[in-house]
């Protein structure tokens, strides 16, 4: 039934009479029959849109992941993990061997690689363990070791995970026009060129031994920008983009994944919130993850066929809601957590 309508003497309302003419005659053209049913028609849409997309990011947390398919070659499937040596790296390289890859660890330092290599192949008897070193800080084309590494593999590389980054040089909190011009260098070389480069590199051998995946590293930092460490954040934007970019760029160069994930080049990013890792020991109460449940979160995406996705759905909240409050209100809060970690870092440096 549509609301009454008004029938009030305007006239009587004096210095409000014009306003309430206008107000009664705009409240009784919205109760009248045709408003109230485009109304509910319309608002019903909105809500059975709100509840698909709901209904379909959770569908997306149960499902079951796809990427078994990328454990298809009869001489080994192989995954390749950038960052290896620590932190979330290190998680993917357990996760990945646990599901019957096997893998290369990439990193900087022999030493820990070589000490790490040799534990897993003990863990692992039945996978085939091999790490390279190259300095993704390097502006010397680190990713021809790489690649080099890759074209001896005795099996197929599949996976390709993006992973290293962050903010290696020292302070890790400092503001722009204090940090020095080298690491802003080595920041936006190990974040940004690296993995393109790499990525450039690869593509061939990935599209050849298709059905194959290539992952990133994103961050929340990416989405909402964070005060001292601006040059980080940027380069996990340009991340973002990167992702969304070569995504479908696999699509029009007919690299797309089929419906069963049978052929193609499928592209995969994810947007990490607070995890714990070497180089990050805060915690946000609630939002913060161990870096195992971020690698095993972002394998269990794998399928979702989005561009970018979220390793749990508490970073899919956080972000949520960090998009849908007002920018002051994020940016502030976002603030007060960066100004909390440089006061920490600076206590411990
Ligand atoms: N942790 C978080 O809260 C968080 C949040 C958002 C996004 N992320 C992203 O997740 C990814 C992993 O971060 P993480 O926190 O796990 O980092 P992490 O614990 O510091 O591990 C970084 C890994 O990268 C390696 N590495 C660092 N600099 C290198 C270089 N120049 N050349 C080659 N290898 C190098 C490190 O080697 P060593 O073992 O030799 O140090 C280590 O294996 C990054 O892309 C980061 O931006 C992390």
């Amino acid at each position: 039934m549509p609301p009454p309508k008004l029938d009030l003497d305007w006239k009587e309302y004096g210095p409000f009479s014009f306003p309430v003419f206008y107000g009664q005659k705009a409240y009784n053209a919205w109760a009248g029959d045709t408003i109230q049913l485009t109304a509910a028609v319309v608002g019903t849409a909105v809500v059975f849109s709100f509840l698909a997309r709901l209904g379909l990011s959770i569908w997306s947390y149960i499902k079951p992941s796809k990427l078994q398919v990328y454990c298809h070659s009869e001489t080994g499937s192989w995954a390749l993990v950038t960052g290896a040596s620590d932190g979330i790296g290190r998680a993917f390289v357990d996760e990945l061997l646990d599901r019957g890859f096997n893998v290369m660890l990439h990193g900087r330092n022999r030493e820990k690689l070589e000490r790490i290599t040799k534990a897993l192949a003990e863990q692992f008897p039945r996978r085939t363990i091999d790490f390279v070193v190259a300095d993704a800080s390097s502006l010397d084309h680190p990713e021809d070791a790489v690649v080099e590494k890759v074209q001896q593999l005795p099996g197929k590389l599949t996976v390709l995970v993006n992973n290293v980054g962050g903010v290696p040089t020292k302070p890790q909190y400092v503001s722009l026009h204090k940090i020095t011009a080298d690491s802003i260098d080595t920041q936006i070389n190990i974040n940004a060129r690296f993995p393109t480069q790499l990525i450039r590199a690869l593509l061939p051998t990935l599209q050849e031994n298709q059905p194959s995946i290539i992952l990133t590293c994103g961050s929340a930092g990416g989405i909402s920008g964070a005060p001292y460490i601006a040059t980080y954040t940027a380069t996990k934007a340009y991340v973002h983009n990167l992702t969304q970019s070569l995504k479908a760029e696999m699509v029009v160069e007919g690299f797309a994944p089929d419906k069963k994930y049978t052929k193609g080049v499928e592209v995969q990013g994810y947007i990490i919130g607070n995890t714990r890792s070497a180089q990050n020991t805060t915690e946000m109460p609630y939002f913060t993850a161990s870096a195992r449940e971020c690698a095993k979160g972002c394998l269990a995406r794998i399928g979702s066929g989005k561009a970018l996705e979220y390793p749990t759905w508490k970073v899919a909240m956080q972000i949520g809601l960090m998009v849908t409050l007002p920018e002051a209100v994020t940016r502030k809060a976002v603030a007060k957590e960066m100004i909390a970690r440089k006061t920490q870092a600076e206590k411990e440096e």
